[in-house]
């Protein structure tokens, strides 16, 4: 319907090229609609053709970011162009282009057979419809629950994926992965819609709630994210190809019981050189780990360095680990 609106002949389903096992369904469901005549050429009689192909990525999260996905489309190495031009007007070979997720799209015929107003019951004045929520962490039931918008709160979520898996309490949830503002449970009664999330600092964004019990130390998954991020930044731009790497450096520092209470304004800084710098969203998502856990968890950073937390066999294990990982990584 999409390609319809728009006059166009070629759709792309751009798919991370882990996701081997979604694919192999999808390219069976592109297959079914060509072999029933809805996809191919005169469509139905109607003169129309269209062709859908599955685009493997090759694991990039940058890769996600539009303008960096069609690079990738065409052929060129996953980084994001300067816009304008945005892709409606120059997108894929310099045509206009549509970008949405596929989970947008899947809503659209729901609205054109039924009708806007049928769509906009879901949901509240300015957050309509519905959204897949991806529940993961310490849950009974990790899952993909479609909900109305604003209907239900964060607790509400996490009861219905079962509630903790280990027993002890939910501390925090990252509602758009790693990405996102980190929430406290003492924020769990907000709802679930895009106005709510921002009243309590957060977003909704991708809707992938991972939920976090007790054992998880502030410190140490913050780490975790600045990794991914450090290793994910495209390093088109110095704030968030430098930024991700000092930033890792400092955590490291703090991972390994080095850590000194200057280290955290250091942090501090280190964001300072990277938000509102940065040429594309990536660097700002780095960020959100480093600031959203000191906001909400500064506690964990000052234990840790003070009750020397930092240096243990389990952190050390991990941190050689990690190192191996990069050099195993570069020699490749
Ligand atoms: C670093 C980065 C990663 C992204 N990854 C994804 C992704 O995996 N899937 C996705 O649909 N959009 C992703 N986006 C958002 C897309 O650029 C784009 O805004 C979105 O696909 C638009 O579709 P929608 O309006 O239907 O959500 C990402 C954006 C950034 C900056
Ligand atoms: S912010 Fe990061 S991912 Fe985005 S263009 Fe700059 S280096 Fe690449």
């Amino acid at each position: 319907m999409c390609a319809y609106a728009i006059g166009s002949n070629l759709a792309y389903i751009y798919l991370r090229g882990e996701f081997s096992e979604p694919g192999k369904e999808l390219e069976k469901a592109l297959a079914d609609a060509y072999a029933n005549g809805l996809l191919g050429t005169n469509l139905m009689g109607t003169g129309y053709s269209l062709d859908i192909r599955v685009h493997y990525g090759a694991g990039a999260y940058i890769c996600g970011e539009e303008s960096a996905l069609l690079e990738s489309l065409e052929g060129r190495i996953g980084q994001p162009r300067l816009k304008p031009p945005f892709p409606a007007t120059n997108g894929l070979y310099n045509k206009p282009t549509v970008i949405n997720n596929v989970e947008t799209l899947a809503n659209v015929p729901w609205i054109v057979l039924n009708g806007a107003a049928w769509y906009r019951q879901f949901g509240t004045e300015k957050s309509s419809g519905v959204k897949l929520f991806s529940v993961s962490g310490h849950v009974k039931n990790p899952g993909n629950y479609e909900l109305p918008l604003g209907k239900y709160s964060i607790q509400d979520l996490l009861d219905m994926a079962g509630g903790s898996s280990t027993g002890r309490p939910i501390r925090a949830v990252l509602p758009a992965g790693s990405s996102s503002p980190i929430i406290p449970a003492v924020n769990f009664g907000a709802k679930l819609d895009y106005e709510s999330m921002a009243g309590i600092g957060s977003v909704l964004g991708s809707c992938s709630f991972i939920f976090m019990d007790d054992s998880v130390d502030m410190v140490w998954a913050a780490r975790k994210m600045i990794r991914f991020f450090k290793h994910e930044s495209c390093g088109k731009c110095t704030p968030c190809r430098e930024g991700t790497y000092w930033a890792l450096k400092l955590y490291n520092k703090l991972l390994s019981g080095e850590g000194t209470l200057a280290d955290i304004d250091m942090i501090g800084e280190v964001n300072k050189q990277i938000i509102g710098k940065c040429f594309c969203p990536l660097g700002e998502f780095a960020t959100s780990s480093m600031t959203f856990t000191l906001k909400h968890f500064k506690q964990d950073y000052i234990d840790f360095i003070e009750k020397k937390k930092g240096g243990t066999p389990e952190y050390k294990a991990e941190l050689a680990r990690d190192t191996h990982g990069h050099h195993a990584q570069a020699a490749h």
